[in-house]
């Protein structure tokens, strides 16, 4: 389970997208390539669960099919409120609703896409919110999901062990490229998956230090992470100054199901 303070308002999650923004290397746009791999035409009805602050869409504004009817839900009403804002400024149009994937609204026409976007592995009953979707599609549709490897940013979660901190996978590795098949097969027959390997250079301790306080609330221990973080940036600024950058690897996918 999930604090809310971690979702309350999007500037934890704004903290982390302007880090990977800033940092990749090679520069890859996540959201670009989720789309690339999307099978979304024009006039598709489509529904995101999980949605966050909308970042996606905005990033897509220039890159959408023409005609879609996009449903945006997501549990915490402040990143629907963000989604609201975002989308609007970037000239997306969209209905949102508050709306937890475990217990979707009733909707008779069905959709020809649910986009479940990094969200779940904090879904608690996944096996309803799979159920759900699935009835929620139209014959032929698309349910699309992204995750990360179960060893995503093992260089930090190697940080934040030698710290004796335990590490947020408690939850993460409940969903992950590893295990996520599995989970979906129960509810869908036909299951692909796409990967991306990445890279974040990090020339500064503090920007990596400011990533991992956006997490905190997500540790069993937030207290221990914020404790621990001088001791981490010294380890962190040790490695810049041996090397020029610290280095983070990261794995994360897009599984295709109908
Ligand atoms: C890591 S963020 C991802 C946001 C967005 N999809 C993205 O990729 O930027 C996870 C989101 O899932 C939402 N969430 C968590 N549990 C949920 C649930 N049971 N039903 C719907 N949304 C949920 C959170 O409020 C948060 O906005």
């Amino acid at each position: 389970m999930i604090s809310d303070a971690q979702y309350q308002r999007d500037n934890n999650l704004a903290t982390r997208i302007a880090f990977h923004e800033d940092y990749t290397s090679p520069y890859v746009d996540f959201s670009h390539w989720v789309m690339d791999y999307l099978p979304l035409s024009a006039g598709a009805r489509v529904l995101e669960l999980g949605c966050g602050n909308g970042e996606f869409w905005a990033r897509n504004a220039a890159r959408l099919p023409k005609n879609l009817t996009l449903v945006l839900t997501d549990s915490s009403a402040g990143m629907v409120e963000a989604a609201e804002k975002r989308l609007a400024a970037a000239g997306v149009s969209a209905t949102y609703q508050v709306m937890s994937a475990e217990r979707p609204f009733a909707d008779n026409e069905g959709f020809d896409l649910i986009l479940a976007k990094h969200m779940l592995y904090h879904v608690a009953d996944r096996p309803s919110a799979l159920s759900a979707s699935k009835n929620l599609l139209r014959p032929g549709g698309w349910f699309c999901v992204t995750t990360n490897s179960g060893s995503y940013m093992k260089q930090l979660q190697a940080l934040l062990t030698e710290e004796r901190v335990e590490w947020y996978s408690s939850f993460t590795d409940e969903f992950t490229l590893e295990n996520g098949a599995e989970q979906l097969t129960n509810h869908f027959s036909d299951i692909e998956l796409v990967t991306l390997d990445g890279q974040l250079v990090v020339p500064r301790a503090d920007a990596v230090v400011e990533y991992i306080k956006s997490t905190a609330s997500l540790f069993p221990e937030p207290h221990a992470v914020l404790e621990a973080c001088d001791d981490i940036r010294s380890k962190i600024q040790a490695v810049i100054d041996h090397t020029g950058a610290f280095t983070i690897s990261k794995q994360a996918g897009l599984f295709r199901c109908q």
